[in-house]
């Protein structure tokens, strides 16, 4: 058998699903990249090098998570599970079409499900089991316009993995979620670019964060390190906020003269 442990990461060719997939890699783990997009997932993997696949497919598709599964047990004992692939889109609720809700849906909602559904499958009565970590959002337990179809497949998200970290924590399968704020990825970059003034959008989101600037894809994946080790043995059902404070501000200054440390 491998001495090597083994993780696979959903949306690991871009932003913070490439950025845990590193992060994993560096800390010793084989890792399978799962993609849709078949050039950055090449690309992601030749950065990372040797004990890596890679598993082009959808995350929809529970195939391409049995063919994630099977690759991981080949490079190795699997003990991680990351699913970060995800789309964020908004749109007006009253004219939202099927052919609007059902990719943010089928994405996020569905590939975070059989995601789970086939790690929990796989350590259900194994004698080392691992751990899940599913990617929400800051928009999983909080409201913005028009996000209403993210949001509800965030806080499914946060559900599937409370209900998973409960029902299984007898057979020692941990799960948490993470929940990022404002995190500098292409897809936030493509986002703000969208913006009817991108440089007041950018602006204008930083000032609701208190620390002051966007997170670093790195800063979740350092999160998501320490949910999948042992150091986070006792740590099931949860959802981590990865968010420089965004959602406990309270959004506006009550005592708009008072001087903040810098
Ligand atoms: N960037 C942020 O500020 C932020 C904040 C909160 C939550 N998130 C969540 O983090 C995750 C990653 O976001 P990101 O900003 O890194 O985005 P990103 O667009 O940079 O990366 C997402 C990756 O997922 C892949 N993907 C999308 N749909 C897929 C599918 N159906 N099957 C397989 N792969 C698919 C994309 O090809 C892409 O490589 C998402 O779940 C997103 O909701 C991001």
């Amino acid at each position: 058998m491998s001495a090597l442990n083994s993780a696979v990461v959903t949306g690991a060719a871009s932003g913070i699903g490439r950025a845990i997939a590193t992060r994993l890699h560096q800390d010793g783990r084989a890792v399978v990249l799962v993609d849709v997009d078949p050039d950055a997932l090449s690309t992601a993997a030749a950065e990372l090098g040797a004990a890596v696949a890679t598993v082009v497919g959808d995350v929809a598709d529970p195939s391409t998570h049995h063919h994630a599964l099977a690759a991981a047990v080949e490079l190795g004992h699997l003990d991680a599970w990351v699913n970060c692939a995800g789309i964020t889109r908004s749109h007006p609720l009253p004219t939202l079409s099927p052919a609007d809700a059902g990719p943010i849906i089928d994405a996020n909602l569905y590939g975070t499900l059989w995601g789970t559904r086939t790690a929990v499958a796989h350590w259900v009565g194994c004698a080392e089991p691992g751990a899940i970590v599913n990617i929400s959002s800051v928009h999983g337990r909080r409201a913005y316009p028009d996000h209403a179809v993210y949001e509800m497949t965030k806080a499914a998200i946060e559900a599937l993995t409370r209900n998973v970290g409960v029902s299984y924590a007898a057979a020692r399968i941990r799960a948490n979620a993470v929940a990022p704020g404002a995190i500098r990825t292409p897809a936030l970059d493509d986002s703000i670019a969208s913006a009817v003034d991108p440089v007041a959008a950018a602006a204008e989101l930083t000032e609701f964060i208190p620390a002051g600037r966007l997170g670093d894809s790195a800063e979740v994946a350092a999160v998501v390190a320490f949910l999948l080790s042992d150091q986070a043995s006792y740590l099931t059902a949860q959802t981590i906020v990865v968010d420089g404070a965004m959602t406990a501000h309270i959004g506006f200054d009550p005592d708009p003269n008072a001087k903040r440390p810098q």
